[in-house]
């Protein structure tokens, strides 16, 4: 080190204070204190970079934006009828509504009316027919929120009926889809169901779910000089709602920023269905030239936006006497609703997780995307994942009670072999197989053998109240399963005062994916987590971002990030390594501290004079999954770049006279590889479990006989709270490092626990099967609310009578 440098730092260092002290370490064992000391920034539990805002009612979500003078407020008028042409449409008594600006209609839309992701079926506002209860059709302005909801109520419309589809089954028999049929096909299943010792066939149903948010959809759009558009919105996808206005207006995309802080919530509802309201704010505030903002309540919010595709299954399987399945046919139908939205990635996800952890020898799956007149279904939390996984597991369930054998032991047999018998159906080979040893390890932390003979116990004394339990396991592939989305970006600034600012193109809905990146850039350079922040998501940052979904986030964005990073660490190493007169390799970042050779800095210091000595302290970075190939017209492909495995063990109680239940205690025991921040990760998999419990029991979507949703709000919609976790709640990561080279060695987290609580609706079903000797399979579809355990427990007792 020169005097002049030394001087310098010095200066510096005395100039700072309160900043640890470099002064104790010679550069040798500052660099061993580095590396065997330096505390982790990753690996360990650290809170949401915004709790301490969340508790505090701080943290801004859109509707806290301060609003601009001259703001106005829109509401949605929508469809009555779930399918009917409109001969007119009277809106004089909106426009002369108290408070009321303008009121638009297609017409009003300058550039293309349609905002569907994919294919483009999906329009903004309907104008000759309408396809379902809740299409909006007009969008009225006003000074004030509830002006603008007050006149929505008002308009005239004159529709004549059409004849309307309201159930997947329905959208089936009249050969409705959205998308042509898929079918994937292995072995020789035809001639395999007919060989086999035993045969079975079945019809399975199975609800879908509303996301429930706890901050609904919401846009706040402020036209810019010179036909630009700046969109606040709160969304999972910030560059398609970028596309979804640019589109609407008839502008390049480059005219429009979409920004988004953060959600209360996403769980794939602001995927692609924040479109519609982020397109009707931007076109209100283009044709008015002033801001405009649309929140919808949340009753419309639930009467206009997709939820979770329910499906309906029919099957028919061939085992041995084991219970080992030897060939397997279903046909699955889902309800897509009035347009595609995701309705085909979500059916493709649900055949590419029909095995779930199981090898299946023969196997024919065919899906098809039932064309409904109900809300058009979207994404949600393992995106047909957890429908297609639901299938196999019933198939086991009742395997398992036809041989008379215990469930959890058929479920052994049937699983995915570690160097055989590990060919999924779309051909790719189960790599990273750990199920095994985690049900091994899940099977005696939660004494599974031990509490089985426990309820049986228990309910051979209690004629009333029954006891269940199961264990289920978790396969969950990660990765976009369309190939391309595969990719991320970032922007890592360092400030001459060591402060970091990151940003990249995944969005905060509460998941932690900011923690997690800005854990993986203070790794990365050495320094303290309190240096760095995360902004919000901005599209003219980091552009043409995929949408913060399929559990991809910290996977793609942490890689990103790490690559912007590290680009700066080379350089300042490099620097450093000047000063020092060593080779750059030397150079040790490590807690808040640059050693290099005999020069010691923090990490300010160093920022500064790289800064002093033109070094760029800032850099983009840039990731793209390896390995992935798909074929989407064959369902063959390496579509996953590797799985995430888990198991639960839940036991119930049942009232067999009310139908109710109560979920006893719960064993979790979850793979998200070398965790970033395992406080977080639980906080997923608890997260995901309860909310998966919720859709597998009390949450019940029903449409009335003319297609009007009914349950669209808390009063009708049952979601778990806080008095349905269970008392006893074990939830443990298990110990693993991903085979694939993931973000330090880490798995994606978000989705796959939601498959957790299959074991709450398969105790459920023991519970009430205990009512026939355990040998008659209850007709229990899901949810299993109060009432279908109620009706399956009433079959259960007359078929054993
Ligand atoms: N957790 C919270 N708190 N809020 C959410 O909206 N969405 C889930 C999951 N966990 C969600 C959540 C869904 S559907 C996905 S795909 C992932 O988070 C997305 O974030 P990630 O990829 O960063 O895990
Ligand atoms: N998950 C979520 N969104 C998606 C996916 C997926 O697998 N594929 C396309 N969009
Ligand atoms: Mo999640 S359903 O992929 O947004």
């Amino acid at each position: 080190m020169n005097k002049q440098t030394e001087a310098f730092l010095l200066d510096t260092g005395a100039a700072d204070g309160g900043a640890p002290a470099t002064a104790d370490f010679s550069g040798r064992d500052l660099a061993a204190h580095i590396a065997a000391e330096a505390p982790p920034q990753i690996g360990v539990s650290r809170p949401h970079e915004s709790a301490h805002l969340h508790v505090a009612g701080t943290a801004t979500y859109t509707d806290d934006i301060p609003e601009l003078a001259g703001t106005l407020h829109a509401a949605l008028g929508m469809s009555a009828r779930a399918h009917a042409r409109i001969r007119s449409i009277a809106l004089d008594k909106v426009r002369a509504a108290p408070g009321v600006v303008a009121v638009l209609t297609a017409k009003d839309i300058p550039g293309v009316n349609d905002c569907g992701p994919i294919i483009h079926d999906d329009p903004i506002l309907a104008s000759d027919t309408v396809q379902f209860v809740g299409q909006p059709i007009f969008v009225v302005v006003a000074s004030s929120h509830d002006a603008a909801r007050r006149a929505a109520r008002l308009a005239a419309i004159d529709y004549e009926d059409l004849p309307p589809i309201l159930s997947p089954q329905a959208a089936h028999e009249a050969g409705s889809y959205v998308l042509p049929p898929m079918h994937l096909e292995r072995g020789q299943p035809r001639e395999h169901l007919g060989k086999a010792a035993h045969r079975d066939k079945g019809h399975i149903r199975l609800g879908g779910q509303e996301q429930f948010y706890l901050e609904g959809q919401i846009a706040y759009a402020v036209p810019k000089e010179n036909d630009g558009m700046h969109v606040w919105c709160s969304t999972q996808h910030p560059t398609e709602m970028q596309h979804a206005v640019a589109h609407v207006l008839g502008w390049q995309v480059h005219q429009v920023l979409v920004e988004c802080r953060r959600m209360g919530g996403g769980f794939g509802g602001k995927e692609s269905q924040s479109a519609l309201f982020a397109c009707c704010a931007a076109l209100a505030a283009w044709k008015l030239m002033c801001p405009v903002k649309l929140r919808p309540d949340r009753d419309d919010d639930m009467m206009i936006t997709g939820k979770r595709h329910d499906f309906v299954f029919d099957y028919e399987v061939g085992h041995d006497p084991q219970g080992r399945i030897e060939a397997v046919a279903v046909e699955m139908v889902s309800r897509a609703g009035f347009s595609a939205d995701l309705s085909g990635p979500v059916m493709t996800r649900a055949i590419c997780h029909f095995d779930n952890a199981y090898w299946l020898p023969h196997v024919q799956i065919d899906g098809y995307c039932g064309k409904t007149n109900t809300q058009s279904n979207t994404a949600f939390r393992g995106f047909g994942g957890p429908q297609g996984a639901f299938a196999m597991e019933y198939i086991l369930d009742n395997i398992a009670r036809t041989v008379g054998r215990d469930a959890l032991d058929v479920r052994r047999d049937n699983l995915y072999g570690k160097t055989e018998r590990n060919v999924t159906p779309y051909g790719q080979t189960v790599e990273d197989n750990v199920i095994h040893e985690l049900l091994d390890q899940l099977e005696a932390s939660s004494d599974y053998r031990a509490r089985r003979e426990a309820t049986r116990a228990f309910n051979a004394a209690s004629p009333v109240l029954k006891k269940g339990i199961a264990i289920t396991p978790v396969k969950f592939g990660i990765s976009f399963n369309v190939a391309h989305f595969n990719q991320a970006g970032a922007l890592v600034h360092v400030y001459n005062d060591g402060s970091v600012l990151v940003n990249h193109g995944g969005t905060e809905m509460g998941q932690g994916l900011n923690t997690k990146v800005a854990m993986v850039v203070a790794h990365e350079l050495g320094i303290r987590l309190e240096r760095v922040r995360v902004t919000a998501t901005d599209t003219s940052k980091v552009a043409n971002t995929s949408a913060t979904a399929a559990s991809t986030g910290t996977d793609l964005n942490g890689k990103a990030a790490q690559d912007a990073a590290r680009q700066i660490r080379e350089r300042l190493a490099a620097f450093a390594a000047r000063q020092a007169g060593v080779d750059p390799s030397t150079v040790r970042f490590g807690d808040d501290l640059v050693v290099a050779g005999e020069l010691r800095l923090r990490f300010d210091e160093l920022a500064r004079q790289a800064y002093v000595a033109r070094v760029q302290l800032w850099s983009d970075g840039f990731y793209a999954t390896p390995k992935l190939h798909w074929d989407q017209s064959k369902l063959q492909g390496r579509p996953f770049y590797y799985y995430a495995y888990g198991a639960a063990c839940s036991e119930v109680l049942v009232d067999t006279l009310t139908g109710e239940f109560r979920l006893l205690r719960a064993d979790v025991l979850h793979d998200v590889g070398r965790s970033l921040n395992p406080a977080i990760d639980i906080g997923q998999v608890e997260g995901g479990f309860i909310q998966g419990m919720g859709w597998l029991t009390t949450e019940e979507l029903w449409w009335n006989k003319d297609g009007k949703l009914m349950t669209h709000a808390p009063s009708t919609y049952k979601i778990p709270t806080v008095n349905d976790c269970p008392e006893v709640f074990n939830v443990r990561l298990f110990e693993n490092r991903n085979a694939e080279d993931s973000i330090h060695r880490s798995k994606a987290v978000g989705e796959p626990p939601l498959l957790l609580p299959f074991s709450v609706f398969f105790a459920i079903r023991d519970a009430v099967a205990s009512l026939g000797g355990y040998r008659i399979n209850p007709p229990l579809d899901a949810p299993a609310t109060a009432e279908a355990i109620l009706n399956a427990a009433d079959a259960v007792r007359q078929a054993a009578a």
